[in-house]
This record gives structure tokens, C-alpha cells and sequence, in this order.
């Protein structure tokens, strides 16, 4: 696995180089570093646990499914990466955004093994996204939502995820939280050469949200 993660480093290096050039957006949370990433309002804060307001936003995804989350993780990236690098129907070289984010879909089984890669649209393409050659690739219309955050830092392995996301559920249900319970996002926001201040976050999301896509 140490060629293909180089090769995705090396790419992802190249496109923030690209996105570093670009008009930063002051307004942005410290964890995006200056790259374009979704809006939000924050509702309140119980426990370090957040509840966000996000807008809608159109995104980028595709589905892997049927492996281990690390191979899954590479599969992802590698497409979408093929998306913003100019497999779109203008040919569009598309800038880094952050954060990534995954959409962790268990099986009955409790084993990770389908999941939705998506990455933000940036705000020059929100209302009119290129549109994917690949059929792998599909533009996600994203609708207002509200989610429940837990944040760490680091570079996140799936164990840590898993956990994070087991914690978060029992501490939501506990206050009696309505959320949606058969999926959750995993969001990532750093490339793999960023070694402090790493910020990632699991949401689950609160079940008023409504015309989130269906999956199952
Ligand atoms: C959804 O529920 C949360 C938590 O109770 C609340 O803060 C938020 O305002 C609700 N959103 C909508 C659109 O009803």
C-alpha cells in the first residue's frame, strides 16, 4: 500500500499547492486552513459535542463498497481526485477543498465496508458543478442539515473513527438526541503531510434533517 498512498500524496500536495494560490476565505473555521469549506452555524456546544447548521451544498461523491475502509479510502480518493483533476465534462481543473468526507454506511454484519467519498464543491462551482464523465461519479445536492459533531486531532484510523462515532451515539442517546442511526460521515480535513494541528470530526445527523439522500 506505500506506492499508491505516496502517489495520492503526491497529487494532493500538487492540487493544495494549486488551491494555496487562490483567495483565501476569511471567514472560514481554522481547521480549513484557507481552503473553501462548507458554512455552518454553530447551535450549541454540550460536552465539546457541537450541533451545526449546515447550509445546503452541492458535493462530489462516489460509493465503495465491499472492502476495508483503508483500500476503500485509496479507491475514493483516487476517483474523486480524477473529478477536480479534469474528468468533468468542461475539462475543468477543479481546486482542493476541505474537509473530506466519507459516508460510513455499516452492514448488518457491524463491519465497515460501504461508504460514500465526497468532497466539496468549491464555491465557484456550488451552482453549477462540471459534470463527472465517470458513472462512478455522481454530484450530490446536499440539503440543509443539522448534525452533532465530535472533534479530534491526529491522523485518523479507522479504529479511532469507529470509536469516536460508538462514544458520540451512546453520549446522544443518553441526552435523548433524535438522530439518524444507520449511517454517520467521518469528515478529514488534512493531507497527509500536514503533521500538527490535524482536525477531524464524525457527525451524526439530527433526523429533522430532511431530503438527505437515501442510500440503502
Ligand atoms: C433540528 O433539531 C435541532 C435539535 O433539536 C434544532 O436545534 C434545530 O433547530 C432543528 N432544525 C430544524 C430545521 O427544525
Amino acid at each position: 500500500m506505500a506506492q499508491p498512498r505516496l502517489a495520492l500524496g503526491v497529487c494532493l500536495s500538487v492540487l493544495l499547492a494549486l488551491a494555496a494560490s487562490r483567495q483565501v476565505n476569511g471567514d472560514s473555521p481554522w481547521f480549513c486552513h484557507g481552503l473553501d469549506c462548507p458554512t455552518y452555524t454553530v447551535q450549541e456546544t454540550v460536552d465539546g459535542v457541537e450541533l451545526r447548521a449546515y447550509d445546503a451544498a452541492a458535493w462530489v461523491s462516489t460509493k465503495v463498497t465491499g472492502s476495508s475502509y483503508a483500500k476503500a479510502q485509496i479507491t475514493g480518493f483516487d476517483i474523486l481526485l480524477k473529478y477536480i483533476g479534469g474528468a468533468n465534462s468542461d475539462g475543468t481543473k477543479i481546486a482542493m477543498t476541505a474537509p473530506v468526507r466519507v459516508r460510513m454506511l455499516p452492514t448488518s454484519s457491524g463491519l465497515e465496508e460501504n461508504f460514500i467519498f465526497s468532497f466539496f464543491l468549491p464555491f465557484d462551482y456550488q451552482l453549477s458543478p462540471p459534470t463527472p464523465t465517470s458513472p462512478d461519479v455522481y454530484i450530490e445536492e446536499v440539503p440543509k442539515m443539522t448534525v452533532y459533531v465530535s472533534s479530534f486531532g491526529g491522523y485518523a484510523k479507522e479504529a479511532t473513527i469507529v470509536k469516536t462515532a460508538n462514544d458520540l451515539l451512546d453520549a446522544l442517546q443518553n441526552r435523548g438526541a433524535d438522530v439518524i442511526e444507520d449511517s454517520y460521515f467521518f469528515c478529514g480535513y488534512d493531507n497527509p503531510f500536514r503533521v500538527l494541528d490535524r482536525h477531524n470530526e464524525v457527525w451524526f445527523v439530527e433526523k429533522n434533517t430532511t431530503g438527505l439522500i437515501s442510500v440503502t
